[in-house]
């Protein structure tokens, strides 16, 4: 059954090259973004922008998986918040291998938009998200009623406005990225917050600790959440690694991916001043009753055992550098 508990590409080829392993790593886009969209047409959580981004699956996802996926973008959206509060908005957000996030439309929404909120995936997959809000009013209106110049720089990997831009980079080459957002005008004296969901560990230790590193040195004020697996070396853990691996996509960087220790160790060994880590069923423990009690009564679920196996092999971290004037160390879940 931990097969299905995963991130995987549905259409990967068979080639061992290593352009092949990124399409096993973008195939995980298609993965998170219909099971995202699949609870919410269950009505897990609001999201009226997923429908423009992916087709809706037809064949049902698992209730676990559905409820983990509740608890994820629940605990994601609680710190993104708390950041956007201290910072009373003042800031810039960068979402590093954001897929079809529609983070940004939904902060529109509640009033919520930092200063810039900036998209970062490999270029294949920008295109295809650019694609989407070229042609979807829904998508594109937003973006050009807060662009006060004429035109807004677009090509096929980038667009770039007033206060959402989204660039087409590896996150494993940081000169290119660097240079990428500074062309949209990344600000590196504006607080900022980092996010990655469900991204570091499609890369190596090395890579993913260099990404690290590179955004502690660029920001003086920063906060990073990341969302990935944790207690890999277990047997479930095993499974899930193999799952994958059957399906072209190497889990790089599981290395990492031991412990709640070892996920903050990472962020501190690379320049992160504040480093906090819970897993999943801890953070399903503390979401607010009455949500749990929603979600709990969409769908039954007679046996907890699988959702607590998967939700114990999830993480959320976050990690802080100044900002103490802020109140940037005290955020928590
Ligand atoms: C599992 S998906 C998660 C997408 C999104 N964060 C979410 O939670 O819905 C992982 C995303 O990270 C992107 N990604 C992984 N490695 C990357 C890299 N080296 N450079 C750019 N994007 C990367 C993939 O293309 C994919 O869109």
């Amino acid at each position: 059954m931990a097969g299905s508990l995963r991130e995987p590409s549905f259409n990967v080829s068979a080639s061992t090259s290593c352009d092949t392993d990124d399409e096993g790593v973008r195939g995980t886009c298609e993965d998170a973004s219909m099971c995202k969209r699949f609870a919410v047409s269950l009505g897990y959580w609001h999201d009226p922008y997923i429908q423009h981004f992916v087709r809706l699956s037809k064949e049902r996802k698992a209730p676990e998986i559905n409820r983990g996926y509740f608890a994820r973008v629940h605990g994601v959206g609680q710190l993104v918040k708390a950041f956007l509060q201290k910072t009373e908005c003042c800031c810039q957000v960068l979402n590093l291998g954001a897929g079809m996030d529609t983070t940004f439309w939904k902060l529109k929404d509640e009033g919520l938009l930092p200063s810039k909120y900036f998209e970062v995936d490999f270029p294949m997959i920008v295109t295809r998200k650019l694609h989407n809000i070229k042609c979807k009013p829904v998508l594109l209106n937003p973006i050009v009623e807060l662009h006060s110049e004429d035109t807004l720089q677009m090509d096929g990997h980038m667009l770039d406005s007033k206060r959402y831009a989204i660039v087409g980079a590896d996150l494993r080459d940081l000169s290119e990225l660097e240079e990428k957002l500074k062309k949209c005008n990344m600000n590196t004296q504006l607080p900022t917050l980092l996010i990655t969901e469900c991204v570091l560990v499609y890369m190596t230790p090395e890579q993913s600790a260099n990404l690290l590193k590179w955004a502690a040195r660029s920001f003086d004020t920063a906060m990073f959440i990341n969302y990935e697996q944790v207690n890999m070396g277990d047997r479930f853990g095993q499974i899930m690694i193999e799952n994958l691996r059957r399906r072209q996509c190497d889990l790089a960087g599981v290395e990492t991916c031991k412990s709640l220790e070892s996920q903050k160790e990472r962020l501190l060994a690379s320049g992160w001043e504040t480093a906090s880590a819970v897993d999943m069923m801890e953070l399903y423990s503390r979401l607010p009753r009455a949500e749990v009690s929603r979600i709990e009564a969409l769908e039954f679920l007679d046996e907890m055992e699988l959702l607590e196996q998967l939700m114990q092999h999830y993480c959320l971290c976050w990690a802080t550098k100044g900002g103490g004037e802020l109140g940037l160390k005290e955020v928590t879940y």
